[in-house]
């Protein structure tokens, strides 16, 4: 199937079709993500958690994401692929943002970058980045990198004010210029009103059911990653205890003496060289 464009999303969204979205961070995941058909790969600063071993996705870099982004390219050539643009990578001024974000297009042929808030400042960078020819994904809502500020890993938008806070939120980082707006971690209600509102897509992770499409970190949705789930996460598969199973089982089978079995799993010698080899 050829890579969607941003012309397909917005052809979805009037079919009302949902858009598929899910994290991936290396080639063999990207790969089985882009055979299952699904639209939107994120290579996500969560790879900080679910690769590196990191607590948070503060101390991710350009490189990590670079690193990331080009082997997820490899793995899926033809899914439309947003690079997370890592903490301190935008934040400084607009020229830093604009060197980042074209790193991940130029080193990794990303095809849109993703960063998070919803201020004067990230407008400004929203601004600046997509007169660069750049596709930008908005992400507000719960921004782990503004972690301390939003008070902790929880929901946002609970309160009628802070719901309307983050529609107002929305609004600008569209205003600026966004192709696509993440929510995360907010009320069905507001996920719905920003929906509504919206001139753009508006894709959710813990938004409600109402938004044009849905992302999961692949690596909860298949029970891999088991240090943290979030409410938001639906279990799809238990992979994590299919490795772990098959790398006991290795083990026990090494150990036993009954892998390698030679008939099945190692390389024949004719009779003749076996017998020159021997003498
Ligand atoms: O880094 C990431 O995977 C994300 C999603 C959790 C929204 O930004
Ligand atoms: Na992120």
């Amino acid at each position: 199937m050829a890579k969607k464009t941003i012309n397909d999303f917005a052809k979805m969204i009037e079919n009302g079709e949902k858009i598929t979205y899910l994290t991936a961070y290396d080639y063999l995941t990207a790969k089985m993500v882009e055979k299952a058909g699904i639209d939107m790969i994120l290579v996500g600063d969560s790879l900080g958690m679910v690769c590196l071993g990191y607590d948070t996705t503060f101390p991710v870099t350009m490189d990590d994401m670079v690193r990331h982004c080009q082997a997820v390219r490899r793995g899926a050539p033809n899914t439309f692929i947003v690079g997370d643009m890592p903490y301190m990578s935008y934040q400084k001024s607009d020229e830093d943002a604009v060197a980042n974000a074209g790193r991940l297009v130029k080193e990794a042929l990303v095809d849109a970058i993703k960063l998070e808030g919803g201020g004067e400042a990230i407008a400004s960078r929203i601004r600046a980045i997509q007169q660069a020819g750049i596709l930008v994904m908005g992400h507000i809502g719960l921004t782990p990198q503004l972690m301390g500020q939003i008070g902790g890993y929880k929901a946002q938008g609970r309160s009628a004010s802070a719901a309307m806070k983050i529609v107002h939120e929305a609004k600008a980082v569209e205003q600026a210029g966004a192709f696509s707006i993440l929510i995360e971690g907010v009320p069905a209600v507001v996920g719905k009103a920003i929906t509504e509102r919206a001139g753009v897509p508006i894709l959710g992770i813990g938004g409600g059911s109402y938004t044009h499409g849905q992302l999961l970190i692949y690596a909860d949705m298949v029970g891999m990653y088991d240090n943290f789930t979030p409410k938001f996460v639906k279990k799809y598969a238990n992979v994590g205890e299919v490795l772990t199973a098959a790398f006991k089982q290795y083990r026990e089978d090494v150990i036993k003496g009954e892998f390698p079995d030679d008939a099945e799993h190692t390389y024949k010698m004719s009779e003749e060289a076996t017998k020159e080899f021997l003498l």
